[in-house]
């Protein structure tokens, strides 16, 4: 059997050869296998299986599954986390593998097409990836030497190493991009190549005329690539110190480099056949020809510790869902490995007699050392050289990732300390769950009453105070009597709601239009009033100068004596809350998953409004569906900025303002370390995304007397492991095809959103990026997404 395998893979090497071809461009791709080093996980695309999703295992260990349980076509690892690209190339995966003891990998998700991605490269800090059609490389993340808007033309053998990436353009040289790749590029001019590999820090491949060649690091004669005939190998796989290649003729392989003493090229594994072989830093793996088994092999020549895996077979290949695009006869069985849906295209021959040689040299373009501002992504780390050419990984931001438990559970005694409301004296209700008892268009109260109400409020009379201020030009001025009788006396048939300081009454004024006005609860006793007033003075301040569709809009003012009072736009579909969580009526607004995600999309620009373009920017520090109100058009809009703090403060970048904002939307890291960053923001719409998708308060109690869960910590653990499904509101139909995709990049959104630590959470433009996204697939449009791809995590 095994033999028959065996030899049917020399049969095919063997016509390949006779027809001048050669596996050249399959050295650089196809990563079903991958290693993240740091702890010796090796992590494989399973074949025979639907859903093609991927096991890991490390040394001889039982193997384990990682969810989600979607289907994957590819897999590639660095030092300390791994990447899957989903099937399809719009969503890639990553896991954190730093705790060698662990079987519960942390998961991320960390792209959302389009466009779609294809030949996933990470390197040291970088993630780069080609779009589908072939015709762009995009970075992420990095170091800020990589071309922040990509590079447009048509490249092969994409990889990447410890901080630089190559790929091979059109006219066959080498180029290089990243701060070590103006080295490596060197080192390949006046080369004409036809596929490379990227190691740690050398880089190996065939030129075109079948030759292999090795640049770079040779500290452990690492590059000392054995000379023997033209396209003697069909794969590659590039450690730290170590490389190795599978023979076409036999499919044994054959390492050079390593430690150990000796030199010239050895082979750990004399007996075995492989298909492909990977590498991550001191581990080189191999898919077995014969039975797809995983064998490993460390860099000690002496003793290589060669260990068979306990993984279930891996697929051979990269499972293509269009035959046609097989340009070269696909591998024997390929439709039943691929369990039915898509074949594993045969490398292809190189189609033409060798080029001629390279033209006059030019001197290599150095990479562009603009900086990119470290917004987008992901992290990485070392890389490690792959058959693939697929390495990858982000690293120290895994290791900071999710720790998902214990930030939830976090969570759990801010809850319980405002319920008991205790601890935090300041905490004026109960869990905010379920208490409203005021409802109306403009503010809903429950979360108001669960406030805590202390608020930094001085520093914000101190800028205000500290500039000429100019809002008086731009608001109105009311007089108390005008305003008096637009409310018929704040009768209580007016009343709205509650807002950061007073009650929100519904009035009309004299020429007919409808507003919205907050009145600060009068009453001298000295200190509450001075919050109120500094509360009054800081969201005068900022909505006078702020004017943007998706922020609630201030019309007026009036200052007579002790009144207090906000005139704003009337909000006339009232606030999100009450579409979500009132219980008298079922909302007509928000019963697609389309309105939804708009409705979030509204409530992102208006917030990425006061981070990015309020000058100097603002963080609101009250974000919550209650403060998410819709006008006449359900287009969403946010309001009440009695707490809001412009930004920056501190040199540190954060303020340090004691707590303030609502319970079950609050920053933890804010609550407990009194850090205030645009983070916190994020934190608290990533809480109003889980409301919207689940239909649940932020804080809820299961049943009658069930215990006050947290939204987050009910709805994280099953998004992260790929069953969003089972929390989504049911009062929305389930999303179809399209929709169901666009939910779930919300989900996964609002899951990095609610990160524990501030630096892990996306930017609000990322989150915007995100919904935007979700959006257009509700939208079902053929339009693309202007904007280039996407983003979760960042780093700061
Ligand atoms: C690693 O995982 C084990 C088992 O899941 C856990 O007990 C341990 O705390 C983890 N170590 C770290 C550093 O997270
Ligand atoms: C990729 O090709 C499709 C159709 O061939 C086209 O609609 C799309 O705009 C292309 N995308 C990019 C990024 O070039
Ligand atoms: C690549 O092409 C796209 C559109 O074709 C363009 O927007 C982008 O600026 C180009 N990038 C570079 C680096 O030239
Ligand atoms: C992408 O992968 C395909 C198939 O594995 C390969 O032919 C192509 O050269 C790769 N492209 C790049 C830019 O790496
Ligand atoms: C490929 O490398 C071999 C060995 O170094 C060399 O003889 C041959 O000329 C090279 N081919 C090209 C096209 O440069
Ligand atoms: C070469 O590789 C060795 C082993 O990984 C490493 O210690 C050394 O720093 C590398 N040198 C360069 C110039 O990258
Ligand atoms: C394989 O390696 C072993 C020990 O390293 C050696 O004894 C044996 O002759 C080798 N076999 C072949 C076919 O090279
Ligand atoms: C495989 O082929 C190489 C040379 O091409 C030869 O040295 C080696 O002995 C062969 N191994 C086996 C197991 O046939
Ligand atoms: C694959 O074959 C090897 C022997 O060549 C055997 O030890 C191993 O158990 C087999 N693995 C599977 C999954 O069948
Ligand atoms: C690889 O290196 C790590 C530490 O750097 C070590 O723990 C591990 O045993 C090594 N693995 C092999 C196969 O040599
Ligand atoms: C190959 O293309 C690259 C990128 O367009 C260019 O910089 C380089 O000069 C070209 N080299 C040759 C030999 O044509
Ligand atoms: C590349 O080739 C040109 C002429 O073809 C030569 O002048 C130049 O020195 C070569 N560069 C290298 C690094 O070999």
């Amino acid at each position: 059997m095994r033999l028959a395998v065996t030899a049917a893979a020399v049969t095919i090497a063997a016509v390949m050869l006779a027809l001048f071809c050669t596996a050249a461009d399959g050295l650089g791709s196809a990563a079903t296998l991958a290693i993240s080093s740091g702890t010796g996980t090796v992590c494989g695309v399973l074949a025979d299986a639907a859903p093609r999703s991927i096991q890991c295992a490390r040394g001889t260990r039982p193997a384990f599954s990682i969810p989600p349980s979607v289907s994957f076509d590819s897999v590639s690892g660095g030092r300390d986390f791994l990447c899957g690209l989903k099937t399809g190339g719009d969503a890639l995966f990553c896991w954190d593998a730093s705790n060698a003891s662990s079987t519960d990998l942390p998961q991320k998700r960390v792209y959302k097409g389009p466009p779609a991605l294809t030949n996933l490269t990470v390197g040291e800090d970088q993630i780069a990836a080609v779009d589908r059609n072939g015709t762009a490389i995009q970075w992420w993340r990095g170091d800020g030497s990589f071309p922040p808007s990509g590079v447009n033309g048509s490249y092969q053998s994409l990889t990447s190493g410890r901080g630089f990436s190559c790929a091979i353009h059109a006219n066959n040289t080498v180029q290089c991009w990243g701060r070590r790749g103006t080295e490596i590029q060197r080192d390949f001019l006046n080369m004409s190549m036809a596929s490379i590999v990227a190691g740690d820090s050398h880089v190996c491949g065939l030129n075109t005329t079948g030759f292999l060649l090795c640049r770079g690091n040779n500290s452990f004669g690492q590059s000392d690539a054995p000379s023997g005939p033209a396209f003697e190998f069909s794969s590659l796989a590039l450690g730290e110190s170590q490389s190795c290649a599978v023979r076409q003729s036999n499919g044994t392989v054959v390492c050079w480099g390593g430690d150990g003493g000796g030199s010239g090229s050895y082979s750990p594994v004399n007996t075995t056949a492989f298909v492909f072989v990977v590498a991550g830093d001191n581990l080189t793996c191999g898919l077995t020809t014969s039975n797809f088994s995983v064998v490993c092999w460390g860099t000690n020549r002496s003793n290589p510790a060669v260990t068979t895996l306990q993984l279930p077979r891996i697929l051979p290949g990269i499972c293509t869902a269009d035959q046609g695009s097989c340009k070269c006869n696909t591998f024997p069985d390929s439709a039943s490995l691929c369990s039915g849906s898509g074949v594993i295209c045969n490398p292809c021959p190189v189609p033409s007699p060798p080029p001629p040689p390279p033209a006059p040299p030019s001197p290599p373009a150095p990479p562009s050392r603009k900086t990119s501002k470290g917004w987008l992504v992901f992290a990485i780390v070392g890389s490690v050289g792959t058959f693939a050419g697929v390495c990858t990984i982000v690293y120290w931001l895994w290791r900071r990732v999710c720790r998902n438990k214990k930030v939830y559970n976090s969570v759990q005694p801010t809850i319980s300390a405002a319920g008991n409301g205790g601890a935090n004296a300041a905490a004026t209700s109960g869990a905010g769950a379920g208490a409203s008892t005021l409802s109306g268009p403009f503010i809903s109260p429950s979360g108001s009453r669960s406030r805590i109400f202390r608020r930094q409020g001085s520093r914000v009379m101190r800028r205000q105070r500290s500039g000429p201020s100019s809002f008086k030009d731009r608001a109105e001025e009311f007089t108390f009597a005008e305003l008096d009788a637009a409310t018929k006396s704040f009768s209580w048939e007016t009343k709205i709601g509650a807002g950061s300081f007073g009650t929100v009454y519904k009035g009309k004024l004299s020429d007919g239009r409808e507003v919205a006005i907050k009145r600060s609860e009068s009453g001298p006793r000295t200190k509450k009033f001075q919050e109120k007033e500094s509360a009054f003075q800081s969201e005068l301040a900022f909505l006078s100068r702020l004017h943007h569709k998706h922020l609630v809009g201030l019309v007026g003012y009036c200052e007579e004596e002790e009144e207090r009072l906000l005139v704003y736009e009337y909000m006339k579909n009232g606030a999100l809350y009450d579409h979500l969580h009132s219980k008298e009526s079922t909302s007509t607004v928000l019963n697609s998953w389309k309105m939804r995600i708009k409705v979030l999309l509204d409530a992102a620009r208006g917030i990425e409004y006061l981070h990015n373009y309020a000058v100097p920017p603002i963080i609101h520090r009250d974000i919550k569906s209650s403060n998410i109100l819709l006008d006449g058009n359900c287009v969403a809009r946010v309001s009440d900025f009695g707490l809001s703090l412009m930004e920056p403060e501190s040199d540190d970048g954060h303020h340090s303002a004691r707590a303030a904002g609502t319970v079950g939307y609050m920053d933890p890291e804010y609550y407990g370390l009194h850090h205030l960053t645009v983070k916190s923001d994020v934190y608290g719409l990533g809480v109003v995304m889980l409301e919207v998708l689940t239909g649940k308060r932020a804080i809820f109690k299961d049943g009658e007397d069930g215990e006050p869960t947290s939204v987050v910590d009910y709805a994280v653990p099953s998004i992260v492991a790929g069953a969003v499904a089972r929390v989504l509101d049911s009062r929305v139909s389930p999303p179809g095809a399209q929709e169901a995709e666009a939910v779930e990049l919300v989900a996964y959104t609002a899951v990095h959103c609610v990160s524990l630590e501030g630096k892990e959470r996306p930017f609000m433009a990322d989150v915007v990026a995100n919904l935007e996204s979700a959006l257009a697939l509700c939208e079902d449009s053929h339009g693309s997404i202007s904007s280039a791809s996407i983003s979760l995590a960042s780093v700061d």
